[in-house]
């Protein structure tokens, strides 16, 4: 290349912009309020909601993003009414049946991080089956928390090091930073360097507690409903400037 030829783009060209955030995670909130502003019913919302994760999951590619990870479920959004709690599930189920093709064409790797034991036994083989045909895929790791709790998975990770001491197999004083995080749901995954949360609440809901020890933040008054690849890329765009210092002093 002469000195006259424009410089490719971060990421080599191809119209992709690599912002420089690796790992996103969404907290997807406000399906409910969506709908209700409408007045239709929350699964309404919800569905729409599951469109938006098809969208964002094309881009992030394009972006640069090469870890999705979302928050579909929580451990305590069983609280909410059985019609609820069952039209999610047929959801989730529906969106790895109608996806899979899709996301194994795309190069899509799909995990799921949380406690798959409540699950009903059909979306279990659902999530089983997506996670091991895509498992050689390598261009964007999406992984979906289903009946995930930051707290739960501590105690999870907790009761695993506990067994592995009382069979002697570990010794408490061997149990690093690096020996926890092995032993979280999250153990293949980096990482978030983002967290973007939806629908105005300022809160992380049990989300990736240990994870994002480091993550930066952003909150967005947009519905999930609503968002897109577009306010996607204006974080990314914004969150380049931000210093992530990880308790040292500016360089
Ligand atoms: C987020 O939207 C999706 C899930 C928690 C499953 P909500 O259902 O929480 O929507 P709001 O917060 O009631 O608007
Ligand atoms: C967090 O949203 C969980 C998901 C987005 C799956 P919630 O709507 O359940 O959280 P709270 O109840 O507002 O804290
Ligand atoms: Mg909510």
């Amino acid at each position: 290349m002469t000195a006259t030829e424009p410089s490719p783009a971060p990421s080599g060209g191809g119209g992709v912009t690599d912002y420089g955030v690796p790992h996103v995670a969404i907290i997807m909130d406000g399906n409910g309020r969506w709908a209700k502003q409408r007045g239709w019913p929350r699964l309404v919302g919800h569905r729409k909601g599951a469109e938006r994760v098809k969208e964002i999951v094309r881009a992030c590619p394009d972006m640069g993003v090469k870890w999705l990870t979302v928050y579909a479920f929580s451990t305590e959004n069983w609280k909410r009414s059985t019609e609820e709690v069952l039209g999610l599930m047929s959801l989730f189920a529906r969106y790895i049946q109608r996806e899979a093709d899709a996301l194994s064409a795309e190069g899509v790797r799909m995990r799921f991080i949380g406690d798959r034991g409540p699950l009903d036994g059909k979306l279990r083989g659902l999530m089983d089956g997506i996670e091991a045909r895509t498992a050689m895929n390598t261009r964007l790791n999406l992984t979906v928390a289903i009946n995930y709790g930051g707290r739960d998975e501590l105690r999870r990770a907790a009761v695993s090091l506990a067994a592995e001491i009382a069979a002697g197999r570990l010794a408490p004083e061997a149990i690093t930073d690096a020996v926890i995080a092995s032993h979280l749901d999250t153990a293949e995954v980096p990482d978030p360097d983002l967290v973007i949360r939806t629908s105005g609440e300022t809160r992380t809901s049990n989300f990736l507690l240990w994870q994002a020890a480091y993550a930066e933040y952003e909150f967005t008054p947009t519905l999930w409903p609503d968002f897109n690849p577009a306010a996607l890329a204006a974080i990314l765009a914004q969150f380049g400037g931000r210093e992530r210092r990880f308790g040292g002093v500016k360089g």
